[in-house]
């Protein structure tokens, strides 16, 4: 039997080169290896507010771009978080396991909550961890594919599981995070000290999978680089490193070839083929996304969340009677 998988992103900013190199494109070589789940995290994106009507456009554009970058309906389930009921169930459940002092520690909650006032951060922003971990153990999930970021939150759903087991009897499969070695975290271009962000005050931050060549030619050309002028692949040189990483994702070299290509170059010349390298990634994706239809997309969607359904309802059935709630 293959092992399952599971990820989700959430449908909210524009996504980007990040999420792409360090999420979406692992999904694709693992998919054919295990049985994958795919989700649109839309009740983690109401943790901070959306528009309404505009979350309902992310959410059908996040499919979309999954179909787009390859991830194959017949092999894995693609499906909405929010249409699969167990996972706010399950969430619930787990809340009642989870400790103020485990939420307290989490990285993402504590930079996320820093931008606002605290009087102001919500509880569900708070929560969201245990959310995450509802997802992941629904599905008897042995392998999360995230970005180093999501890293602490698959931590924290191996401890929530493992104590739901400990106290309840055996439940959940205890799952594995798996982070991709070169696309761990790409880094902002016009800051190599911060992570791509969607939510970047800046654009020039960011390529986004939306962007037009030009787009795309200006941000590079824009982006900052380190003192020095070789093209050389070293932790000293933050800025290039990155750039030389994104280079090596999309075209499949290896970072010592680039290096390689570009003795006796400087900047310029590599910003300029690493543009094209990005373009030439870009327009196809985008003219893939262009062609999916919306009833597609919702079909597909539909299909996929009565698959998960079935897989949840199998063992939520189990945890309601562990627990004790009235059959
Ligand atoms: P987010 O954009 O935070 O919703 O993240 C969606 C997925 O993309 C998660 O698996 C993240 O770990 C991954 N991700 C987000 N930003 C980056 C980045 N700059 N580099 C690599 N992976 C990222
Ligand atoms: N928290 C993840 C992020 O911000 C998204 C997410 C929600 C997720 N549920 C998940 C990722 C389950 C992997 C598995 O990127």
């Amino acid at each position: 039997m293959k092992q399952r998988i599971f990820s989700g992103i959430q449908p909210s900013g524009n996504l980007h080169l990040g999420n792409y190199l360090g999420a979406i494109s692992q999904w694709l070589t693992l998919q054919d290896e295990y049985e994958a789940f795919f989700c649109v995290v839309d009740l983690h994106a109401i943790t901070v507010p959306q528009d309404p009507a505009e979350l309902r456009r992310k959410t059908l554009e996040i499919a979309k771009i999954y179909l787009a970058s390859g991830i194959d309906p017949m092999k894995s389930t693609l499906f909405v978080q929010s249409h699969v009921q167990a996972h706010t169930e399950l969430g619930w459940i787990l809340n009642t396991i989870a400790r103020f002092s485990d939420l307290e520690k989490m990285t993402q909650f504590k930079d996320k909550s820093a931008k606002s006032e605290k009087e102001t951060v919500g509880i569900g922003l708070f929560d969201y961890p245990v959310l995450m971990a509802g997802d992941i153990l629904l599905y008897d999930t042995n392998v999360v594919p995230v970005g180093k970021d999501q890293m602490q939150h698959v931590e924290l759903t191996r401890t929530l599981g493992r104590r739901f087991n400990e106290r309840f009897g055996e439940t959940f499969v205890i799952p594995e995070g798996r982070v991709s070695k070169e696309g761990q975290v790409i880094m902002a271009l016009d800051d190599p000290t911060k992570k791509m962000s969607k939510s970047a005050e800046s654009e020039y931050n960011y390529i986004a999978l939306s962007d037009d060549a030009e787009t795309v030619r200006k941000k590079i050309r824009k982006a900052v680089t380190d003192s020095g002028s070789e093209i050389v692949y070293a932790d000293n040189k933050p800025a290039l490193k990155n750039l030389i990483n994104i280079y090596s994702l999309l075209s499949h070299k290896t970072t010592a070839d680039i290096e390689a290509m570009y003795v006796g170059s400087g900047y310029g010349d590599f910003k300029t083929d690493l543009a094209e390298v990005i373009v030439s990634f870009l327009t196809p994706f985008q003219e893939r996304l262009k062609n999916i239809s919306d009833e597609e997309v919702l079909a597909v969607l539909k299909a996929g969340a009565e698959k998960a359904k079935g897989i949840a309802e199998v063992k939520m059935k189990q945890v309601r009677e562990r627990v004790g709630l009235l059959a």
